[in-house]
């Protein structure tokens, strides 16, 4: 394992969200690095990455509903840790149209809910919440938004997260006042793709889908550039964070964690180059939707502050994500979609199995 990962050997860690696509890859990263790893969120979805494993090798895997204030004080009155990774969301852009209450119920009143139990019972030393790119103010500029700039949001999904950044900065100074050793922290990276996903109206997942039962993939948006960027990026970002808050280093409240220049590719140059790396790949059928809701344009990161704070690099450019994807799939079909985990990790840490 590459040497800041063993920060975290025999640490007692609780990932939010682990039975998702993130969390699975984050709960496994943890595991293989020694962590003593405790996860909180709703039950899996049966086709999701956490159910076909079925042990991550994980300490504990707590079913609980964040929006239910009463179960996570409970929750962490029994519990202790050295750090949170907060990722437990509904991240979904078009489900936040059909379901905005709860969308706002989850990301805002179940991050406020977790900040509020865990500073109040001392659960942790540190949080890091995942939020999102599209939590600034788009202003369609072409540069990379700073973590210093407005905050806005116009869809349900956006607007809740950047409400989930103002709960952040309430807790920050609640916690400040309460108990200074408490950090939290936000992290924001914008679309990840990676082996494993299964969410819906995503476009990787259901090419993928596409290519197992040997049919043609309906896309979008196909001239819509957006911000592509394989998981195991910004999931060492947020490792990165942990890490700099174990070593009793102090960070700044928010950071950024997204692709390079390179990565700016169309969504239909994507679909392509993906369909390429699949034999027998049925290809692509565009189909414009006019009805569809708002989604935000491009919305493109800088992350300086990271690079030069914490040493963060994002390693993969768009195609190389793909590959990696596309790489993950053929490997889960040939040995186990474990295996297919464990060797992408060891890879990207350097780690000869
Ligand atoms: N996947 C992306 O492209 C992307 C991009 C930007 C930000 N994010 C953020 O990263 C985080 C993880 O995203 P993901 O793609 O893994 O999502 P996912 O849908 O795969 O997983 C979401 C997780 O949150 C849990 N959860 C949802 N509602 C809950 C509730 N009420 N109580 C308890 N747990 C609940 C689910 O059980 C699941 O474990 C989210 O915060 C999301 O907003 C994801």
């Amino acid at each position: 394992m590459s040497n800041f990962l063993k920060d975290y050997a025999g640490k007692k860690i609780l990932i939010t969200g682990h039975t998702g696509f993130k969390g699975s890859w984050l709960s496994r990263i943890l595991v293989l690095a020694g962590a003593q790893v405790y996860g909180l969120a709703l039950k899996a979805d049966a086709n999701s990455l956490f159910s076909i494993i079925d042990n991550l090798g994980m300490k504990e895997s707590a079913i609980l509903d964040i929006r239910d204030r009463g179960e996570v004080e409970n929750y962490f009155k029994t519990h202790n840790f050295d750090g949170i990774f907060h990722l437990a969301a509904q991240p979904l852009v078009r489900r936040s149209y059909k379901e905005p209450i709860e969308t706002f119920e989850t990301n805002v009143m179940g991050t406020a809910h977790i900040l509020n139990a865990v500073v109040n019972n001392n659960s942790a030393a540190w949080i890091v919440v995942i939020t999102t790119d599209k939590v600034y103010r788009n202003v369609e500029k072409l540069e990379g938004y700073s973590e210093g700039e407005a905050l806005g949001g116009k869809d349900p999904y956006s607007a809740s997260k950047a409400a989930t950044e103002m709960v952040v900065s309430a807790w920050q100074t609640i916690a400040a006042g309460l108990d200074p050793r408490i950090t939290i922290s936000s992290a924001r990276a914008g679309n990840v793709i990676g082996g494993g996903d299964n969410a819906q109206d995503r476009l990787i997942p259901d090419l993928i889908r596409g290519f197992h039962s040997n049919s043609k993939t309906v896309i979008r948006n196909p001239e819509s550039i957006r911000p592509w960027q394989h998981v195991l990026d910004p999931l060492n970002g947020y490792l990165y964070m942990g890490s700099a808050l174990m070593a009793g280093r102090t960070i700044s409240p928010a950071y950024n964690f997204g692709p390079g220049d390179e990565s700016k590719l169309t969504v239909k140059e994507m679909a392509d180059y993906a369909c390429r790396q699949w034999e027998g790949a049925k290809g692509i059928d565009i189909a414009i939707d006019k009805t569809a809701v708002h989604e935000s344009e491009l919305l493109w990161l800088s992350s300086h502050l990271a690079t030069v704070e914490l040493g963060w690099s994002n390693r993969f450019e768009a195609l190389e994500a793909i590959r990696w994807t596309t790489d993950w799939e053929k490997a889960a079909m040939k040995t186990s979609p474990l295996e297919a985990l464990d060797m992408q990790i060891d890879s990207f840490y350097g780690v000869s199995r």
